[in-house]
């Protein structure tokens, strides 16, 4: 693990940003891997004031999100493909097929599931994936006791999870849906890069057991200890319990 331990929140978003913008500019032809949450909001904004200002070019790029949930269409305020329209993909030239988000709609989400995994193998795989990581340790939606090999899937969310998302159903964790599609920790460690970008006091005692603990199903975030090629982009208060 690479950590780059940034004064503040605002520098930590930046440097995220520069991180998915090179490997654009790289390789226009790119696959991504995108993640959702608070955390993310302020890096899609850069992207797409790079867009904007410099030309970053989306044309060519294939995007996989890491979850939706379970019951939630994408034209749910919501559901994770209406926060990727809304904070990234309708203000950059996406090229919408080329856009993925596990469908939480679908009439058999297992199979979706599985569909959902194969096709980031036909794709070639990811290049670079974004993450967050949740109070509770998890990556995506893979909470506490995924196994560390798991593959794309239906999960049913902790409570800790619920109550987490619950300001965006209106402060009620009942509110939240018991199920999401996730993509699994053992296809997320496929991904050529990895990048997990943490910010705030909240998580600075989980983002410890990520880095500095065993490696535990019990943290899922952990098994980003496997990869070879991961970059933490932290701020102080994260970083503050390493
Ligand atoms: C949700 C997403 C996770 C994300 C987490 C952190 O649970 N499924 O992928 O990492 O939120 O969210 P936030 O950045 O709002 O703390």
């Amino acid at each position: 693990m690479k950590l780059a331990i940034c004064p503040d929140a605002t520098a930590a978003r930046t440097v995220a940003a520069r991180v998915i913008a090179r490997q654009i500019r790289k390789n226009p032809a790119s696959v991504l891997g995108l993640a959702t949450g608070r955390t993310m909001e302020a890096i899609y904004r850069l992207l797409a004031r790079d867009h904007a200002e410099n030309n970053l070019d989306f044309a060519g790029v294939t995007t996989f999100n890491l979850d939706e949930y379970v019951g939630l269409p994408g034209t749910h305020n919501q559901s994770y493909r209406y926060y990727m329209q809304t904070h990234l993909f309708d203000h950059v030239n996406v090229t919408p097929a080329k856009t993925h988000v596990p469908d939480g709609a679908a009439t058999d989400p297992d199979a979706e599931a599985h569909a959902y995994d194969t096709s980031i193998a036909a794709s070639g795989g990811i290049d670079l994936q974004l993450l967050g990581l949740g109070e509770n340790g998890h990556i995506g939606f893979n909470e506490p006791l995924s196994a560390l090999t798991s593959r794309t899937r239906v999960v049913t969310l902790d409570r800790a999870t619920l109550e987490q998302n619950a300001g965006m159903f209106g402060g009620n964790p009942e509110k939240v849906p018991a199920r999401a599609l996730t993509m699994g920790t053992g296809t997320i460690l496929e991904a050529r890069e990895t990048l997990l970008v943490v910010t705030g006091a909240a998580k600075a005692g989980i983002l410890a057991r990520v880095v500095e603990g065993p490696l535990s199903a019990l943290v899922p975030g952990s098994a980003l200890q496997l990869h070879a090629h991961c970059l933490l982009v932290l701020d102080e208060a994260a970083a503050s319990a390493l």
